[in-house]
């Protein structure tokens, strides 16, 4: 595992998206697996940055993004569609066929995890996956458990995951109690990770994760036996693994 400890949140995110577009560069028709959530949404406006300064080219760019809200559809400004939509695809030359969210909306999750999971085997699986991580350890959604899940699965969020949430809400009541997720596995099998953590709330599960045991109780530990993860943090996400590195 590469740790990189940048300035501040512009630095992370620039850095971030520098190996994403390195990545694009290397091979045009790159999977790239997304995220959202705070922390990539400067990594998204670097990387609208370069494309528009006529550097990137995400026309045979195919993306898969991590986990939607349970109920959710596209057009709900809520949904983590419609934050990938505002944040890069519109942005972008990515083609709107070649991108691909978790359908929250699906009556039947079961159904969609399934979908979700087809489609990942059917773009050859991720070449590089963006990552966050939450205040409890998780990536994507995948939340502290008693084993990691390995395909897209239905997930009931923790309750530090919905007050994390919360501020993206009018009111705690409105943040959905559930999700479906890519799993651990999918994660895993992504040939190469980059994960952005940043601010102090990200102390914690920045130390446990990468310098604590394996464990389903904290997700991102697992990421330690990844062969090829970059964690960009910024300073103060760093503060508690500064003197380990
Ligand atoms: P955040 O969420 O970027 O909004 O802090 C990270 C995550 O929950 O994965």
């Amino acid at each position: 595992m590469r740790l990189i400890v940048a300035k501040n949140y512009e630095e992370m995110s620039q850095r971030a998206a520098d190996l994403i577009a390195a990545q694009v560069l290397q091979e045009e028709d790159s999977v790239l697996g997304l995220a959202t959530g705070g922390s990539p949404v400067g990594t998204y406006d670097c990387l609208a940055e370069m494309y528009r300064e006529g550097r990137l080219d995400f026309s045979k760019v195919t993306s898969v993004n991590l986990d939607e809200y349970e109920g959710m559809t596209h057009d709900n400004p809520q949904s983590y569609w419609y934050f990938m939509n505002e944040h890069f695809y519109s942005r972008v030359n990515i083609r709107p066929e070649n991108t691909h969210v978790p359908d929250g909306a699906d009556p039947d999750p079961e159904h969609a995890c399934r979908a979700y999971d087809r489609i990942i085997e059917e773009v050859g699986g991720i070449d590089l996956q963006l990552l966050g991580i939450g205040p409890d350890g998780h990536i994507g959604f995948n939340e502290p458990a008693d084993a990691f899940a390995v395909g897209t699965h239905l997930v009931t969020l923790e309750q530090s995951t919905i007050e994390a949430n919360r501020r993206f809400f009018e009111k705690e009541e409105d943040v959905p109690r559930s999700a479906v997720t890519m799993g651990i596995g999918s994660i895993m099998r992504a040939r190469r990770i980059v994960l952005v953590a940043n601010g102090e709330n990200k102390q914690d599960p920045v130390l446990a994760s990468f310098f604590g045991p394996v464990t389903p109780k904290m997700p991102a530990s697992i990421l330690q036996l990844h062969p090829n993860c970059t964690v960009v943090l910024d300073e103060a996400a760093a503060a508690k693994i500064r003197d380990r590195i």
